[in-house]
């Protein structure tokens, strides 16, 4: 008993502090608890031609995801898009005598720190935290390691014509809407985000996006800024399991979700697709939602947040 008082009095400093340091920042593993290295395995990037190529896959079953599972055959294909060469977006090709990525680091201008912590380094490249992808090169992503996105998720409640809330009559639950856009390269739904620019702050991302692709620069620009402004809440940091991701290279996002509770703000705005989205739309959101790569799973956490139906 003694002994057990003396233990719990030595640890209790420790105790107090990581509880400090988590009250203070959320670790890396909690807010990519959506996807977990070494328990999650993508599938969208996996065993299909690479978009805009001729380019197979390796093939790699469910089974031979991980790095730590053996795959003696695994020779994959390399393949780098040709029109990414010389953009400013993009990464030099490797190996080269000039340009030395600092793995790992966020320089102010590129971040190439993961949200899953350290990733490895083989051969002179990056190594994907999920796993195999059955391709080694970039693709048609400009950055070797993590490529970072943002997406804002916008949403409102769902109501009828005399401005009541709808539930949905199963759950009981009210229904979030969500703004929705088309992309135009793989024609599906999705959260209207988009690639961090070059020393590009997430939150700066995240508007302009917006504004680009769900507004097309239309007018109410105090609005929306004051409506981004007051505050959006953290939903997912990590790793998407997007199609263009490679062996080397591989897409990450920050999502946040804007919410307009009383529909006054952002809800009331004319959606017009613009940049790269074909079409956008308020969308139901519900477990029927199929979006681009995890997009449906990120939105699921906006609704168990807001205790929405699901
Ligand atoms: C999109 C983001 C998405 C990311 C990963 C980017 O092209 O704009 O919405 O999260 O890719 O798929």
């Amino acid at each position: 008993m003694r002994n057990l008082k003396f233990v719990v009095l030595l640890l209790l400093p420790i105790l107090l502090s990581s509880v400090l340091i988590s009250s203070k920042s959320p670790p890396v593993q909690m807010m990519a608890a959506l996807v977990k290295p070494g328990v999650f395995r993508h599938v969208t990037c996996l065993n299909n031609m690479y978009p805009r190529s001729g380019v197979l896959r390796f093939p790699v079953a469910e089974e031979q995801v991980f790095w730590s599972e053996p795959y003696v055959e695994y020779c994959p294909p390399s393949y780098t898009a040709p029109h990414i060469g010389g953009q400013v977006w993009a990464d030099a090709p490797l190996p080269s005598e000039t340009f030395q990525p600092k793995w790992n680091h966020n320089d102010g201008q590129v971040n190439r720190e993961s949200f899953h912590g350290a990733y490895e380094i083989k051969d002179g490249l990056p190594r994907n935290p999920i796993g195999r992808t059955g391709l080694s090169g970039r693709g048609s992503l400009g950055r070797w390691g993590p490529n970072h996105a943002a997406d804002p998720i916008v949403t409102r409640w769902k109501r009828n014509s005399n401005g009541e809330i709808v539930d949905n009559a199963a759950t009981g639950k009210n229904i979030l809407q969500m703004v929705a856009i088309q992309r135009s390269d793989n024609r599906l739904w999705a959260i209207p985000g988009g690639m961090v620019d070059p020393g590009e702050n997430v939150s700066a991302t995240l508007k302009r996006e917006f504004t680009e692709e769900a507004l097309n620069f239309t007018d109410n620009a105090n609005m929306v800024e004051k409506f981004f402004t007051e505050g959006g809440v953290h939903i997912y940091s990590g790793y998407v399991d997007d199609f263009r991701n490679t062996d080397n290279a591989w897409m990450e996002t920050t999502a946040l979700n804007f919410h307009d509770e009383d529909g006054s703000q952002v809800g009331q705005l004319k959606l017009v697709a613009g940049d790269d989205a074909a079409n956008v739309r308020w969308t139901d959101v519900g477990s029927s939602l199929k979006l681009h790569a995890n997009h449906a799973d990120i939105v699921r956490e906006v609704a168990i947040k807001r205790d929405a139906h699901w």
